[in-house]
């Protein structure tokens, strides 16, 4: 694994290894050549919960719709780099308007979820209400050319209690699988339920949060599923919004090569500390490559 912190102006003839870059995505992503990554795996920093107090962040627009647009240019980039027949898994939780209260005290029980920073309540909101940001970004993916494959609840099963008495605990986050073409590279066989059934769309797993990140990590358990049906080994898999770098810590045990993409310099040093310590296994999960 590699690490550059000043990118070159352009990748074209490829990468020799797999890279985490400490740079903004969506100028990396221009430097990278095309058709080179058979999936994306990324979770973006979610709209208006958290102020990573770095210039050029995504997630601190004033406007949820600037937010979709500003995702919706990343992930056009993101698109010019898979191959045509490339998934991309996305990961993407919702939140409520503010009510207009501006600031949120740090929650010290669970640093996660803390918002140090709160957007008033966007236009055409009311206070309390749920915004839907994964689905807005969905229905913006698809208009923009994604196919949109299929929506999966991430079940939560220890998820954070919280102290409303008029609606039910969130535990859920959606992952959406979006597609460049009409047909893809899904290993079905590879993320079979035990019992030999086609995976379903509710995966039950627990939040595993990550010493020294400040904000939600992945669970390896979500990234896995992703990696084994959306690529094979020695493929190349894309992090842009890389943060601790999961994605970087289950392609070194299933064997893919990798790309990710951190703007801020602590979380890109966490996720190299990270990625050092894995041992690679002797095998891979993978069951069988696909027809
Ligand atoms: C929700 S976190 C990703 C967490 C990651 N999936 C993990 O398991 O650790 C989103 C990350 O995107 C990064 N980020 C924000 N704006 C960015 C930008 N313009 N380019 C690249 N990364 C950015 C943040 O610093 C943060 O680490």
């Amino acid at each position: 694994m590699n690490f550059v912190s000043e990118p070159k102006a352009s990748y074209g003839a490829g990468l020799r290894e797999s890279t985490v870059f400490r740079s903004d995505a969506g100028a990396l992503l221009q430097k990278l050549p095309e058709n080179l990554f058979r999936c994306c795996i990324t979770s973006p920093p979610y709209w208006g919960l958290r102020d990573y107090g770095i210039d050029g962040q995504i997630g601190a627009e004033e406007e949820p719709a600037a937010y979709v647009r500003r995702l919706v240019e990343v992930f056009e980039g993101v698109r010019r780099v898979l191959t045509d027949d490339g998934t991309l898994w996305l990961n993407i939780g919702d939140s409520y308007t503010s009510g207009n209260r501006a600031y949120r005290a740090p929650d010290r029980k669970n640093p996660v979820r803390a918002m140090t920073y709160r957007a008033p309540t966007p236009e055409g909101l009311k206070p309390k209400d749920l915004i839907g940001i994964p689905w807005r970004l969905a229905m913006a993916l698809q208009e923009a050319g994604w196919f949109l494959r299929s929506d999966i609840i991430w079940e939560k099963p220890n998820c954070m209690p919280e102290s409303v008495k008029d609606r039910p605990t969130r535990a859920h986050e959606y992952l959406f699988l979006l597609t460049k073409s009409v047909k893809y590279y899904y290993n079905h066989i590879n993320i079979q339920e035990p019992s030999g059934r086609n995976r379903r769309t509710v995966w039950s797993i627990p939040t595993e949060p990550f010493p020294g990140a400040h904000f939600a990590t992945f669970p390896p358990k979500l990234v896995e599923p992703c990696v084994l049906a959306g690529s094979k080994p020695g493929d190349w898999v894309l992090d842009p919004f890389f943060g601790s770098g999961t994605v970087g810590v289950v392609c070194e045990e299933q064997r893919r090569n990798y790309v990710g993409i951190e703007l801020n310099p602590e979380y890109v040093e966490i996720a190299l500390q990270r990625i050092r310590n894995v041992q690679p296994p002797m095998f891979t999960n993978d069951k069988e490559a696909a027809g």
